[in-house]
């Protein structure tokens, strides 16, 4: 069977791919364009993307040969999932395993926004830092703030965990269904019916729902009129739910003290109105990026390659 994998993965995932299978490598880590895409469609039995690739309906009909798209990564929105269910291809994510990772990068971004760590780094480097005062850089407290979630899947509940716990803050979120009783209880967590019933009571706001159409700029001024002044916006989900050019201006305002920020709606391109900006903090889309994450992520594509090859259900198909 031949396997493409499109980027450099964990050298030990690599290694036991290929004592498997036919595989090949992209050793330069270079991005592969559309072209290259569509004709590895015809070339090989299995493709292996990752997140920043884009699978969409011209590459899926560039061959008939690829038969199992295993993505690397959670996410899905970068692949035309109606037109590889067309063409009768699986396709399977790596789901589960960047939950604690991904929670350690949301509250990383909080944690820099509410105490404004970015600036503070940036003023230090420069040489503008003049010493210690009383009303240096102040931020804000977590203790007893409310931290909204956007969506209560599995990263969003260890988000609120590190915060409720680790931090005292209190949760409240909006989902499509109040989570799990036990869960609820366990955090003391506030459902929300509607978003911006959340986003008036969230002093900070996390992201957690998927990309795609249906999330498109749910982010929007409507909703950033509705976020309490002087609160805050962290996103670990995906670019494009967030209306940046909206957010630039909300914090431009002081609208919103602060945002933290790990996805962009065309990375590796970063919205220009808040490369300006002091009060946002801006990370280039680390949310999985751990050793042993990476691993385990690899190591899932692989499980998938592997029931596929072995003619068995995969253990994380999405269609
Ligand atoms: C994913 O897997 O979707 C993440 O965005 C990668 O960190």
């Amino acid at each position: 069977m031949r396997v493409l994998v499109t980027r450099r993965w964990p050298a030990e995932v690599e290694r036991a791919l290929q004592n498997r299978f036919e595989v090949v490598l992209n050793a330069a880590d270079r991005p592969l364009g559309q072209a290259e895409l569509a004709q590895a469609m015809g070339e090989f039995d299995v493709l292996c993307p990752t997140v920043s690739d884009r699978i969409d309906a011209g590459v899926i009909g560039g061959g008939d040969r690829v038969r199992l798209i295993a993505n690397y990564g959670v996410g899905f929105d970068h692949i035309d999932l109606a037109a590889a269910k067309a063409k009768g291809i699986a396709v399977s994510n790596t789901p589960g395993v960047l939950t604690d990772a991904t929670a350690d990068i949301a509250m990383t971004l909080l944690l820099m926004a509410a105490r404004r760590a970015g600036e503070g780094e940036r003023e230090l480097r420069d040489g503008r830092w003049t010493g210690w005062r009383p009303t240096h850089l102040i931020g804000s407290a977590l203790k007893g703030k409310v931290l909204g979630l956007v969506g209560m899947g599995r990263i969003a509940i260890a988000t609120a965990r590190r915060a409720r716990h680790g931090f005292g803050m209190r949760i409240a979120y909006y989902g499509r269904h109040e989570c799990d009783p036990a869960v609820a209880q366990e955090l003391e967590a506030e459902f929300h019916p509607t978003l911006y019933d959340l986003l008036a009571a969230a002093d900070f706001v996390s992201l957690h729902v998927p990309g795609g159409a249906e999330t498109a700029n749910l982010m929007d001024a409507t909703a950033f009129a509705e976020m309490k002044p002087g609160s805050y916006l962290i996103n670990t989900a995906r670019g494009g739910i967030v209306d940046h050019a909206a957010l630039a201006d909300a914090l431009d305002r002081g609208h919103l003290a602060g945002a933290g920020l790990d996805v962009y709606p065309h990375e590796p391109a970063v919205p220009g109105a808040l490369l300006g900006l002091e009060n946002v903090v801006l990370l280039p889309h680390l949310g999985s990026a751990n050793a042993e994450t990476r691993v385990a992520m690899g190591l899932k594509a692989l499980a998938n390659v592997e029931a596929f090859a072995r003619g068995e259900p995969l253990p994380d198909r999405i269609a």
